[in-house]
């Protein structure tokens, strides 16, 4: 003990020193766990500006349903069960919703383009592709600022609507697309865009939830025209090439209600496999209705 003294000249220079190597590993202890340090490691920083600076030059905010001028659902006519289920959701939401027929494989369309460019991409996944080309047609017929696209088989968290006008502000004026609701879990690596819970997109996928600007709209139709794998895909791939600018909620606040009696028509085998359960919500409004009795489900 001694010898280690005289080695640090002594007692009060040793304490010294022990503290100081204390302070110095409590500091580096928070410097490498704190979010900063960690965004560090990634492309893309995690920077919260918490004003935005185009504040007088936001997207619109429509009197429609959740800001938007329409919020359209996605449904195959011989899909009442999902019309009926989407209905009550829009009820406990308060809010109005626009059906839009969705297309069958059996459209002549379909079957040609199938035939033609289907080498990646099965005839669901076309007639799909078909459907969301029809809502960008809609909007635009309707003149739209901006919509929001669902498919009919969707949850979303009882607060969409006080959550979506948070964010809203702060979404830089010329996107293109905003998704709610998106699978493959990377989002959350996008830069944070004023809100703690929006993104610029990383992995843009899965259309089961996404809002749509006008621009967004006419870029979709020019650059989804011609696709040769299925359109979710397509749009991540456009995005990746900078071709549409596009934003992702993080967690998301929708989700894709997967039930065993009740499978995707887009990717039966997929959803079968899968299962049955709820997409991951806070509090969702599926949830909600079955609990407070207002909806029943006939594939329980
Ligand atoms: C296409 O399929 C749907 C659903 O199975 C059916 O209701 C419709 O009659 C079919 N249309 C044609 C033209 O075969
Ligand atoms: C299918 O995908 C492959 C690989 O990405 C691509 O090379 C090919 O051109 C695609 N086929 C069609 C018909 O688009």
């Amino acid at each position: 003990m001694s010898s280690i003294q005289d080695l640090f000249g002594g007692r009060r220079r040793l304490l010294a020193i022990i503290f100081f190597i204390y302070l110095l590993l409590t500091a580096s202890y928070y410097l490498i766990n704190s979010p900063t340090f960690l965004s560090a490691e990634d492309t893309k920083p995690n920077t919260v500006v918490l004003a935005n600076p185009e504040q007088d030059d936001v997207t619109p905010v429509s009197n429609g349903p959740m800001g938007f001028d329409h919020i359209y659902v996605i449904n195959l006519p011989h899909r009442d069960d999902r019309r009926i289920r989407m209905k009550a959701i829009a009820d406990y939401l308060g809010v109005t919703f626009t059906f839009v027929d969705g297309v069958y494989t059996n459209d002549t369309e379909v079957e040609m383009y199938t035939e033609k460019y289907g080498a990646n991409s099965t005839a669901p996944q076309v007639a799909c592709w078909r459907s969301h080309m029809n809502v960008y047609d809609v909007m635009i017929k309707n003149d739209d600022q901006s919509a929001l696209i669902l498919e009919d088989d969707i949850d979303a968290e009882a607060n969409i609507e006080r959550r979506v006008n948070e964010m809203r502000p702060h979404l830089p004026k010329d996107w293109d697309a905003w998704f709610l609701g998106h699978c493959h879990g990377k989002e959350w690596r996008g830069k944070v865009l004023g809100h703690p819970n929006l993104h610029v997109a990383v992995q843009p996928q899965c259309t089961h939830a996404y809002a749509v600007s006008r621009k967004g709209a006419r870029k979709l139709l020019n650059v989804l025209a011609e696709i040769d794998r299925a359109i979710d895909k397509t749009i991540r791939n456009k995005y990746r090439e900078g071709q549409l600018k596009i934003f992702s909620v993080q967690p998301p606040i929708t989700g894709q209600l997967r039930m065993r009696g009740n499978p995707s028509d887009v990717n039966p085998g997929a959803l079968a496999l899968k299962g049955s359960g709820q997409a991951l919500l806070e509090d969702s409004v599926y949830m909600r209705l079955l609990k407070e009795g207002l909806y029943k489900p006939d594939d329980a």
